[in-house]
């Protein structure tokens, strides 16, 4: 009765790959928000994501959520005829480590899950979550054989997440109030844009000046780099939340506006190529890839951004493990 009152919709299943630190976040927030009757949580190593989904659904009576949360090993029966595959397998970021030393490891991963999950979950929708994240979402882009619109990566709405708290705590503002864009490679050359930043429709450039807003844009770009140093292996809640709120985007079909790793086909002035740009997100993946005005300077900057990730696509090309 309250999911018709609140119009919310729901999945029979959801699979979460990979039940690491990410994947167990993701799976847990979504089994919070109550988005499917099924979510699957899988692993390679034995025992993992068994403990982590009964540790998660053991929850449920106290947190009131009806998901049904099982861990399973490299069973893939087990995941089928889900309608969204997070794919979260691989290894994370170490120390002294950049996100493109990961390719070899992650593409190889990617690669095997994908075309493992598809197999039982043809008509999904796969969100990607490992790193280096462009190049793994073109990846799996790659071994799912499905329309792009259906094959995109998370990492957008985690780094103007990190653009937004910083910015939250700059200006004693709730978070919430701030409303940014970020476009670009999850890596340091992403484009965070101080220009379509506002706080509830004040442009923030009217509020911080060049300085500070300059400080700001560049402790987002190593956002990432930050955790690491302080915890030796890379972030889970916040990428784990971010994974879940796109999930939530398209089981609800909510057409939420949001930055995601996309596959540009003249978009932006850039073919081929996996990049963080905005779009309209709902139950169809994404409906629209949203192009805004940028200026002579933005646009050079999503240029490097996209040449960044030419250069660690061709790390994976070279490696010749797709066909064509
Ligand atoms: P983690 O090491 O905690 O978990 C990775 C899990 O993948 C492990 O449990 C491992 O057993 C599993 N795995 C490895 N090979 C597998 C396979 N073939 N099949 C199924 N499972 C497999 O790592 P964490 O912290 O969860 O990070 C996961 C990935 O997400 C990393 O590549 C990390 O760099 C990336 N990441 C991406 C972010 C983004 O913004 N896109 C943000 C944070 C992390
Ligand atoms: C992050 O941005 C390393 O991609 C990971 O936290």
């Amino acid at each position: 009765m309250l999911k018709q009152i609140t119009n919310k919709k729901e999945m029979d299943k959801i699979t979460v790959i990979g039940a690491g630190n990410v994947g167990a976040t993701v799976a847990n927030v979504i089994a919070h928000k109550d988005l499917t009757k099924d979510l699957i949580l899988l692993d390679v190593k034995e025992g993992v994501a068994e403990g982590k989904a009964l540790d998660i659904w053991q929850t449920s009576s106290i947190n009131h959520f009806n998901t049904r949360v099982t861990g399973v090993t490299n069973n893939y029966l087990a995941t089928k005829g889900s309608g969204i595959i997070v794919i979260t397998s691989g290894i994370p970021t170490k120390h002294g480590m950049s996100r493109d030393d990961l390719i070899k490891t992650n593409a190889s991963i990617v690669k095997d899950v994908t075309e493992k999950a598809i197999k039982y979950s043809p008509d999904a929708i796969i969100i990607v979550v490992s790193n280096p994240l462009d190049v793994m979402t073109y990846a799996a882009y790659k071994a799912s054989n499905k329309p792009s619109h259906k094959v995109f990566g998370m990492a957008g709405i985690l780094d103007t997440g990190r653009y937004r708290a910083f910015l939250s705590s700059a200006l004693d503002v709730s978070p919430t109030d701030i409303h940014a864009l970020l476009l670009g490679g999850h890596g340091n050359t992403m484009v965070p844009l101080p220009r379509y930043t506002s706080v509830n429709g004040i442009p923030v450039t009217q509020l911080l000046g060049k300085e500070e807003l300059d400080k700001i844009v560049e402790r987002t770009k190593m956002g990432g780099g930050e955790l690491v140093n302080l915890m030796g292996t890379s972030a889970w809640y916040a990428p784990g939340a971010a994974a879940a709120q796109m999930v939530e985007a398209i089981v609800d079909d909510q057409n939420r506006i949001f930055p995601v790793c996309a596959c540009l086909n003249g978009e932006y002035d850039e073919k081929g190529v996996y990049l963080g740009v905005p779009v309209r997100l709902g139950r169809q993946g994404i409906k629209k890839i949203i192009e805004i005005e940028l200026d002579k300077n933005e646009k050079q900057l999503i240029r490097t951004s996209a040449n960044e990730v030419r250069d660690v696509m061709k790390v994976l090309d070279d490696m010749k493990i797709f066909k064509d």
